[in-house]
C-alpha cells in the first residue's frame, strides 16, 4: 500500500483525497491586495519581465517558491510552467519538465510544453461540432481534426496574472478572456487558472470558467515530465500506476471509438505499477496507432470528488509525481512524436519518449460522442477543476 499525504491528510492508494475547497472568494482574498511580489513563512511569490511577443506584448515570469526550495517557474505567455524543480531522494533540487530556457524558443515551435490548453484540451473530430442544433467550424490543425483549441489555442495568448500568497501556498493566478467566436467556439469564455505552490511540494491547478452561450470548455495543462531530470534521456524506466480499469481506443487519427475498454490483459493495463517502456512496444493495434502511449485513460473514481490519478516513480533518484484531480480522464501521452528536432534547455535534444504527459481531461471529442460525459458549460453554471501534482521521493 502506498501513503500519500495532501494538506496533511494522509490517504492510501485508490483513496478519495478532499482538499478544502478553493472557493472563488479565497483566490479574490488571497490576491487582495494586488502586488508585484510577495513572501509567506518562507515561500515567495516573484514576478519579473521575460520578454515580448512579435505582436509587442509583454510577457511576465512568476517564481513561486516553497519553504523547502521547491521552485516552479511560470510565464503569462500561454500560462506555461517553465521549469519545475523538485528534490531528489538525497535532497538536491532538479527540473523535472522540458521546455526552453526563454521565451524564443516558445514562440518559435512547441509540443505544447508546460501549457494551459484550451478551449478544448484533445481532439474534435473533423474540426466541428453540433449544438443546441447549430453546427460550429473549428480549424483543423490535426489532420482533418482540431487539436488543443484549434491554431491559437490558450497556450499561445498572454494571460493577464497576478501572484497571490496565503494559507494555502504560494501562488499566481492568470486570467484570459476568450471571446465569441474564437476559433470557431461560441461564448465568451472568462476564465482563471490560478497555480498555487504549498509547502507539501504540491501544485495545485484550479480552473474556473464562465460563458455567455452555451460551448465546450475541456481545459488542461500539457507540461512533460521527466523526473529523472530535464535532458536525461528517455522515461521508459519510470514506472507508473494509472487509477484506471478502462480506456478509450483510438482509431486511426486517435479520434475514440467511443468504446470504454477494459484494459486488463493489454498494454494499458497500469492498476499494476508498470515501467512506461515494459510493453510500449509489444505487438498492439492501439501501441500502433498511438506511436506509443496516447490515449485516454478512464479513471476509476466516484463521483467528481478529487481522487487518484496516477502515479509515477523514478527509480534512480528516487523522485515520485502523483497526480490527483476531479477530472474523468486523463491522457497518458508518451512523449512520442519528440523526434530529436527540438533543441531544448541548456542544449538539450529532446528525442522520443524523453518526457511523458498527464493531462487530466474530459475525453477526447466529447462534443461528438454522446455516449461521454458532457464538457458543455451553460451561462449561468460554473466550470470548476482541480489537479495537484503531489511531488515526493521514494526509499
Ligand atoms: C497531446 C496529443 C498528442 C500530441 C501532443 C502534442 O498529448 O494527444 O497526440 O499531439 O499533445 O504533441
Amino acid at each position: 500500500m502506498v501513503e500519500i499525504e495532501v494538506n496533511g491528510l494522509m490517504t492510501y492508494d485508490r483513496a478519495v483525497v478532499k482538499l478544502p475547497a478553493q472557493a472563488a472568494g479565497e483566490i479574490a482574498r488571497l490576491y487582495a491586495p494586488p502586488a508585484t511580489s510577495g513572501t509567506l513563512q518562507g515561500a515567495r511569490v516573484t514576478r519579473a519581465p521575460f520578454g515580448t511577443t512579435p505582436a509587442g506584448e509583454a510577457v511576465d515570469l512568476f517564481t513561486l517558491t516553497n519553504a523547502h526550495g521547491m521552485e516552479v517557474r511560470t510565464m503569462t505567455y500561454g500560462g506555461i510552467i517553465v521549469s519545475l524543480k523538485v528534490p531528489d531522494r538525497a535532497g538536491l533540487l532538479g527540473d523535472v519538465v522540458l521546455g526552453y530556457d526563454s521565451l524564443a524558443g516558445y514562440l518559435r515551435t512547441t509540443p505544447y510544453f508546460g501549457a494551459i490548453v484550451g478551449r478544448y484540451g484533445n481532439r474534435i473530430a473533423h474540426a466541428q461540432f453540433t449544438l443546441d442544433g447549430a453546427t460550429h467550424h473549428l480549424p483543423a490543425n490535426d489532420g482533418a481534426n482540431t487539436l488543443h483549441g484549434g491554431t491559437v489555442g490558450f497556450d499561445k495568448v498572454v494571460w493577464d496574472a497576478e501572484p497571490f500568497w496565503g494559507d494555502s501556498g504560494v501562488g499566481v493566478a492568470f486570467t484570459h478572456t476568450s471571446p465569441d467566436g474564437d476559433q470557431g467556439f461560441p461564448g465568451k469564455l472568462e476564465m482563471r487558472v490560478t497555480y498555487t505552490l504549498t509547502d507539501q511540494n504540491q501544485l495545485i491547478v484550479d480552473y474556473y470558467a464562465t460563458t455567455d452561450k452555451a460551448t465546450p470548455v475541456n481545459l488542461t495543462q500539457h507540461s512533460y515530465f521527466n523526473l529523472a531530470g530535464d535532458g536525461s534521456g528517455d522515461v521508459l524506466q519510470q514506472v507508473m500506476w494509472i487509477n484506471a480499469g478502462r480506456y478509450t481506443p483510438v482509431d486511426s487519427a486517435l479520434i475514440p471509438t467511443g468504446v470504454l475498454a477494459p484494459v486488463a490483459g493489454t498494454p494499458f493495463d497500469f492498476t499494476t505499477p508498470t515501467a512506461i517502456g515494459a510493453r510500449i512496444a509489444a505487438d498492439d493495434e492501439q501501441l500502433r496507432r498511438g506511436h506509443g502511449y496516447d490515449h485516454n485513460f478512464v479513471l476509476d473514481r466516484a463521483g467528481a470528488e478529487l481522487a487518484h490519478a496516477a502515479r509515477v516513480v523514478e527509480p534512480g533518484s528516487g523522485r515520485t509525481l502523483d497526480v490527483f484531480t476531479t477530472q474523468p480522464g486523463l491522457q497518458f501521452y508518451s512523449g512520442n512524436f519528440l523526434d530529436g528536432s527540438i533543441t531544448g534547455k541548456a542544449g538539450h535534444v529532446y528525442r522520443q519518449r524523453n518526457g511523458f504527459c498527464l493531462e487530466t481531461q474530459h475525453f477526447p471529442d466529447s462534443p461528438n460522442q454522446p455516449g461521454f460525459p458532457s464538457t458543455i458549460l451553460r451561462p449561468g453554471e460554473e466550470y470548476r477543476s482541480r489537479t495537484v501534482f503531489a511531488f515526493g521521493v521514494s526509499p
